[in-house]
């Protein structure tokens, strides 16, 4: 329907760059599903203005209760009615230390079933949040109990799995840090932020809708043309010269890859998803696809205006052009009165963490193994208009690696989750998505590879996001990592092949998909089963 019995309607979708990809025939279409927008029917001026979120030190056996509602948001000059946890942006800060368990009683006020997924975190299974595989959705107005185990230290996310391209987008998000017991296990540092990077897609009317049966953008994912940083047009901070600034980055954004440069900082890379690397390194950029998470260190050594960007190569794919494009996501004034406590001198020492290290040197004798399984990554078409299949076909000639904004926003558009199915392969068996049936016993050490199709419809980079365990990149397209850290979340190019090593070590059946949130809702997800050991 190109209306919905709110009056919503399907308009033409915003072009984020300038590019001539207007297909003629394509003119006027819409999704064939109903436009969504959270409760069109309210005036957002009732509503409460959401508050920048909480830190909330919760201790072992800490109970929180968890609220997802309807919040007013002002976002630049502009008035929304989104969602929020606690009438919160981003949700409330979860920081706990390692070892801990927590009870959240969670509410659902909202206008759409959900759930709470606490991303990377290796909890026990009934309470992993996922319709369909752990739980049944909770229906508005009803309430779930979770009990949140914290096993690894390190920063982690949670956020609904069920139509989480909907509700995530609206801001349906929160951090988790969990606290190693060592002080210094992060070496020293002036201050810490925490940034959830994030994009929003809106036009003169407002939020673009979404769609309500299924999904819309399962081609690319639902790229947004405002960017946010915890849910802010901008981040900006002051910081005295000198000072070393820890940097939590978290994207919470449903398909935008970020590739983040600080100017006049130097960049430490310390950590990923659930673990230190093995070993610092100082970085020119973090590319952080959706889910992933890093932890770096910045120092501001001159006093000065620095801005925090995104630059990336987009593509127009009618000519098969690429143009740099830059987006500003915040600014850093660096006054030029010294810090109090430099930690200069350890900054520029990298440390090597022999805690990774020997908690790795476990598995090394299974880096050689022979792969146990194999996935391939792919799209198949169904009843896409024929004129986007036509033009699709010509332009395989040049797909980037990642593709990092929204090249075809008409074509884009008009696929769901209806008429494009994303497809996770077991090239084994060749069953696909929810057919496959991996089964493995705690304790168990395996292999996989997976690889994304070149030749596939429309090819693009997954990130890959396995539930309920770690495992460690091994290699890419046959070159080894030479510094490792465990993680939940990678992001497979357009082309390549990773080998992953997964570590079963939490029994319980757990999903592992694509965290694009259109991907996920287009097919691309499968369930594996961990037996107690
Ligand atoms: Cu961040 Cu299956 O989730
Ligand atoms: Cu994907």
């Amino acid at each position: 329907m190109a209306t919905d019995s709110m009056g919503v309607v399907w308009r033409m979708p915003p072009q984020p760059i300038p590019m001539p990809m207007m297909l003629p025939g394509l003119m006027g279409a819409f999704p064939g599903v109903t436009p969504f927008l959270p409760d069109p029917g309210r005036d957002p001026a009732m509503l409460p203005e959401a508050v920048f979120r909480e830190v909330v030190e919760m201790a072992d056996g800490d109970t929180l209760r968890l609220e997802a509602g309807f919040v007013r948001r002002t976002i630049g000059m502009r008035t929304f009615t989104m969602y929020g946890f606690n009438g919160q942006y981003p949700g409330p800060l979860i920081r706990v230390p390692q070892g801990a368990e927590i009870v959240v009683l969670f509410t659902n006020n909202i206008d759409l079933p959900t759930a709470v997924h606490w991303h990377g975190v290796r909890l026990e299974n009934q309470f992993d949040g996922v319709p369909g595989v752990t739980q049944d959705p909770v229906e508005p107005g009803e309430s779930f109990m979770y009990r949140v185990h914290f096993r690894d230290a390190g920063l982690y996310w949670y956020h609904p799995h069920h139509r989480e391209d909907i509700q995530q987008d609206l801001g349906l998000y929160g951090n988790m840090l969990v606290d190693a017991p060592a002080p210094d296990y992060y070496g020293p540092a002036n201050g810490e932020d925490f940034l959830m990077l994030d994009d929003l897609l809106v036009d003169e009317a407002g939020l673009f809708p979404w769609g309500r049966e299924a999904a819309i953008q399962t081609l690319m994912g639902r790229f947004g043309n405002q960017l946010l940083v915890s849910g802010e047009p901008r981040w900006e901070t002051t910081v005295r010269r000198g000072e070393v600034r820890r940097l939590y980055l978290t994207n919470v954004a449903n398909t935008r890859t970020f590739n983040l440069v600080l100017e006049g900082a130097d960049l430490k890379l310390v950590g990923a998803d659930v673990s230190k690397f093995e070993r610092e390194t100082f970085v020119s950029n973090v590319v952080l696809a959706p889910a992933q998470r890093y932890i770096v260190d910045a120092r501001f050594e001159e006093p000065g205006r620095y801005a925090l960007l995104n630059p990336i190569q987009a593509i127009d794919h009618f000519n098969g052009r690429f143009y740099p494009h830059t987006d500003t996501l915040g600014l850093v004034t660096v006054l030029d009165e010294p810090v109090e406590e430099d930690h200069g001198a350890a900054f520029s020492t990298l440390r090597e963490h022999a805690d990774v290290i020997e908690d790795i040197d476990r598995y090394r004798a299974e880096f050689g193994r022979p792969v146990d399984h194999e996935l391939e990554l792919t799209a198949r078409v169904g009843d896409l208009p024929s004129d986007i299949v036509a033009v699709m076909a010509l332009d395989t000639l040049y797909f980037p690696p990642v593709e990092w904004t929204d090249a075809m926003p008409m074509m884009n558009y008009l696929s769901t989750s209806e008429n494009l199915t994303w497809v996770m392969r077991d090239t084994r068996t060749g069953k696909e998505n929810r057919d496959i049936d991996w089964r493995f016993t705690e304790g168990d050490v395996l292999k996989i590879r997976i690889h994304n199709q070149r030749r596939s419809f429309h090819p693009m980079q997954h990130p890959i996001h396995i539930h309920g365990q770690r495992f460690l990149v091994l290699s890419r397209d046959g070159v080894p990592s030479d510094n490792l850290a465990w993680k939940d979340t990678t992001v497979i190019p357009v082309g390549s092949t990773f080998d992953i090593l997964l570590e079963a070590s939490n029994s319980g059946r757990w999903m592992a998909h694509c965290h694009i949130a259109e991907h996920l809702e287009a097919g691309m997800s499968m369930v594996f089963t961990v037996d107690p050991g």
